[in-house]
């Protein structure tokens, strides 16, 4: 048996390196592993060993037969790498420019509530701003009023990277910067008026209406004699108009360290329409878009008096905005990768808003 076993060995390595594709690999378990093969039959010749030899002889076909699924796992990968490798430098012959005449695919649910939503403020007067997905600690956090070490930052569980950098937590993340960049605005005596839509990232417990990456879009409005009502007027106004209707909005108080006064704004669940959900976490509501009026630290920090200068700001929540819109009722899908599901919404035409890139 042990010499049987042998000859059978290195009849399978001398054909195992001599494959050069995934296929050969396939052909040689069927071969030597298949039902009809050499291992079954040594299994079933075990029957003809004499008993006391028989866990020997079982150990050493055994050993063989690990030795040949192992192998062929090893060279799959290997093989799989090349194969990956060919593919991709042969990409030179292949032609970007040539036109599609498939399917052409289509946009996620998220680009076309984002560039509707662009849309609507871009018609109020709103400059749309681009910002980066990696921050460092003083533009997600210091500068936004929320000092080292405060318990504000328990409120979102933060992917800190090596390089003493973090996935932006939120779009306020972009908050100092934005105002920075447009005080000129106020210097010509116009108000700032600034979207800034994004992706966020949080190491949350994921369930119908929480995932770790989904979209916000920060917006402010800075001037002179800017209050509250400014704010719930845009609020309402983009709401109705992305909702092509009256929508049930609720007002609480909420804190966040860089408004004072701070909001929740919530929207009454259009899935269970206000009954309750999973959606909805059963609450009949969804935190959609809280905001208030720019804490006068934060305006200190972007070199703004806030004696002289007021404003409001909003985190709006964009993927959640979008199950609300086109009824989804599972955050996860957006991240799914399943086109069946994520194919479905491009009905809305709109067009390009322009898009200032940083
Ligand atoms: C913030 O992120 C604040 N930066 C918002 C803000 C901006 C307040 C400006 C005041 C002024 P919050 O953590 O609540 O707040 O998130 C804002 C919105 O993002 C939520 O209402 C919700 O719609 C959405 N959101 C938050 N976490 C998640 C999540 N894990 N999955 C999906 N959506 C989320």
């Amino acid at each position: 048996m042990q010499e049987k076993a042998q000859a059978l060995k290195q009849q399978f390595v001398d054909k195992v390196n001599t494959a050069t594709a995934s296929a050969d690999l396939e052909q040689l378990r069927i071969e030597f592993l298949g039902k009809k093969g050499p291992i079954s039959s040594l299994m079933a010749e075990l029957r003809n060993v004499p008993n006391d030899q028989k866990k020997e002889a079982g150990q050493i076909i055994n050993e063989v037969k690990q030795f040949m699924e192992s192998t062929l796992a090893e060279k799959r990968e290997e093989i799989a790498r090349i194969e990956e490798e060919k593919l991709i430098n042969s990409a030179e012959d292949y032609d970007v420019t040539f036109p599609v005449t498939e399917d052409k695919g289509s946009y996620h649910p998220i680009t076309l509530i984002q560039r509707e939503v662009e849309d609507i403020f871009a018609g109020m007067g709103f400059s749309i701003e681009d910002y980066d997905e990696i921050v460092d600690d003083y533009h997600c956090f210091e500068a936004l009023n929320i000092p080292k070490h405060h318990p504000a930052r328990d409120m979102q569980d933060t992917y800190y990277l090596s390089t003493n950098q973090l996935l932006k937590t939120h779009t306020s993340a972009a908050q100092n910067a934005i105002l920075i960049k447009y005080t000129k605005e106020l210097e010509a005596d116009r108000p700032i008026r600034v979207i800034f839509p994004g992706r966020c990232f949080r190491n949350e417990k994921i369930d119908a209406c929480h995932e770790n990456t989904f979209f916000q879009m920060e917006g402010v409005m800075v001037d002179k004699d800017i209050s509250i009502s400014n704010l719930i007027y845009f609020m309402k106004t983009m709401l109705s108009e992305v909702f092509q209707r009256d929508v049930t909005v609720r007002l609480r108080p909420g804190f966040f360290p860089f408004v004072e006064p701070g909001f929740e704004l919530d929207i009454q669940c259009a899935i269970c329409g206000g009954k309750g959900c999973p959606s909805c976490k059963d609450s009949g509501w969804l935190e959609l878009c809280p905001c208030g009026m720019i804490h006068p630290n934060v305006l200190t920090a972007a070199g703004l008096d806030p004696e002289t200068y007021t404003g409001f700001a909003f985190g709006l929540g964009l993927t959640r905005l979008a199950m609300m819109r086109y009824g989804i009722k599972d955050i996860r899908v957006f991240n799914s990768c399943n086109l069946k599901s994520l194919s479905q919404f491009e009905n809305t035409t709109f067009v390009e808003p322009e898009k200032e890139v940083k």
